[in-house]
C-alpha cells in the first residue's frame, strides 16, 4: 500500500566520549586489527551519565529546528529504544513533556535494532488519518548500559547515540512498500533480560512456571540470558544477511521496481561484512549502501536514523530518489521500508 510520507527534518546526537578500538585492549584480549577487519568499526561514542531520553531530546530538538516546526505542532511522538531509562514512564512520554508537545500522544516501540524502520512504517500509517499532521520519530540507545565489558565478542561492537525525524503526509514523499517480519523462534540468538525474582515468597520450580519446550514449542527461558547483551554472533550474522536480501527483494518487487533502480540503501549499521555480503547477494554496488559504522559502532535502532541524518547533511538525498531503509536485530526482527523521498 502506498502512503504519503515526507521527511520534513532530521537530527542526530552522539555523546562526546569517544572510545577507539585500541582502548579496548586495556580491558579485554583484542586488537584494533581484529575489530576493524571483522566489523569495520574504528570507534564509538559512550554516554558519560547522559540518559537515553536526554540524548533523544538533543536529536529531537535538531530535527524540529530542521523542519522549522514547534513541538506544540506535533500530533504523535514515537520513540524506539531497547535501553529506556525507566520501566515507567516511557521515553516518549518524558520527551513529550520535556519538549512541551502538549497535543501529541506518545508511544514507545521496542523491536531492537529494527525499531527506526518499524517507526517509519507506523508513522506512515498514522499519517493516513487527517487529524495527524506531524509525527516525531526518535530512536535513542544507551547500549553501554547493557553491555558486558568483560565479553570481548560483544563489547567491541556497540555504541550510544540518538536520531530523530519529523514526518508529515503533507509533501512529495511516499512510502511505496514495506516488509516487516518477526521470528521469535530465533529469540535466543540475541538476549538481555531483567533480573528475575523480586518478591520474598518462594518461587515455583521453573518446570511448573513455564510449559517445557518440546518439538513444536520453543523455550521461553534462555540459560545464557543475563541483564547484559548475549549474542550468538554467527547466527545473527546469517540472519542479518538474509534479512536485508529478503526485505529489499520484497519491497522493490511489491512497488514494481528492480533492485538496481535503488538510489540508496540506508541499512542498520551493525557490521560492514554483513552489508557487503547482502549487497553482493543483491548485486547492489557498495557505493549505494550508506555506511558510517566506522565512526559510531552498532547503536541499535538509532543507527538507521543517524545514517539517514548524515546522508541528508551530506546532501546525498535528492527529491524523487528511491531510498530503502533496512533494520534487523533482536527478537529476532527485521524490517525494510521503501521510500520515494
Ligand atoms: N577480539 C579478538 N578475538 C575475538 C574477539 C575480539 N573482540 N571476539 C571474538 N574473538 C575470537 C573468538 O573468541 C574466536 O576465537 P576462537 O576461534 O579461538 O574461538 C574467533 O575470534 C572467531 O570468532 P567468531 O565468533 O567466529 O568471529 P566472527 O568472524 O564470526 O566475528 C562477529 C564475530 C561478532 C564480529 C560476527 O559474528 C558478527 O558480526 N555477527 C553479527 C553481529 C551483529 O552485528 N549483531 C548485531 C545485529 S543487531
Amino acid at each position: 500500500m502506498q502512503m504519503k510520507l515526507t521527511i520534513a527534518g532530521s537530527g542526530s546526537y552522539l555523546p562526546p566520549t569517544t572510545v577507539e578500538n585500541r582502548d579496548f585492549t586495556r580491558i579485554v584480549d583484542t586488537s584494533d586489527e581484529w575489530i576493524r577487519s571483522r566489523t569495520g568499526i574504528f570507534r564509538r561514542h559512550f554516554s558519560d551519565g547522559e540518559l537515553t531520553v536526554e540524548m533523544g531530546v538533543k536529536a529531537a530538538e535538531k530535527a524540529l529546528a530542521d523542519a522549522k516546526l514547534a513541538a506544540s505542532e506535533l500530533d504523535l511522538i514515537l520513540v524506539s529504544s531497547v535501553t529506556p531509562d525507566y520501566v515507567t514512564p516511557t521515553v516518549s512520554c518524558l520527551l513529550q513533556g520535556y519538549l512541551g508537545a502538549a497535543q501529541a500522544f506518545a508511544l514507545d516501540i521496542n523491536v531492537a535494532c529494527s525499531g527506526f524502520v518499524y517507526g517509519l512504517d507506523l508513522a506512515a500509517r498514522y499519517l493516513q488519518d487527517p487529524s495527524i499532521r506531524h509525527v516525531l520519530l526518535v530512536a535513542s540507545e544507551k547500549l553501554s548500559r547493557v553491555t558486558d565489558f568483560t565479553d570481548r565478542s560483544t563489547c567491541v561492537l556497540f555504541g550510544d547515540g540518538a536520531a530523530a525525524v519529523v514526518l508529515t503526509a503533507n509533501g512529495p514523499g511516499e512510502e511505496l512498500a514495506c516488509c516487516l517480519k518477526a521470528d521469535g523462534r530465533q529469540a535466543q540468538a540475541l538476549t538481555a533480560c531483567y533480573p528475575d525474582r523480586n518478591h520474598p515468597f518462594g518461587a515455583a520450580p521453573a518446570s511448573l512456571a513455564t510449559p517445557p519446550a518440546g518439538k513444536d514449542r520453543m523455550a521461553l527461558r534462555f540459560p545464557q540470558a543475563t541483564p547484559f547483551i548475549h549474542m550468538d554472533g554467527r547466527e545473527v550474522y546469517r540472519f542479518a544477511v538474509g534479512a536485508i536480501e529478503q526485505g529489499i527483494r520484497a519491497v522493490t518487487a511489491s512497488a514494481g521496481y528492480q533492485v538496481e533502480q535503488l538510489d540508496w540503501l540506508i541499512p542498520h549499521q551493525a557490521n560492514n561484512r554483513i552489508l557487503e555480503a547482502a549487497a553482493k547477494r543483491l548485486n547492489l554496488p557498495m557505493d549505494k549502501v550508506y555506511s558510517c559504522l566506522d565512526e559510531i559502532g552498532n547503536t541499535s535502532s538509532s543507527s538507521v536514523g543517524i545514517a539517514l541524518d548524515r546522508c541528508r547533511q551530506q546532501g546525498l538525498l535528492q527529491g524523487g530518489q528511491l531510498v530503502a531503509f533496512s533494520g534487523f536485530g533482536g527478537g529476532l526482527t527485521h524490517g525494510t521500508v521503501l521510500l520515494k523521498i
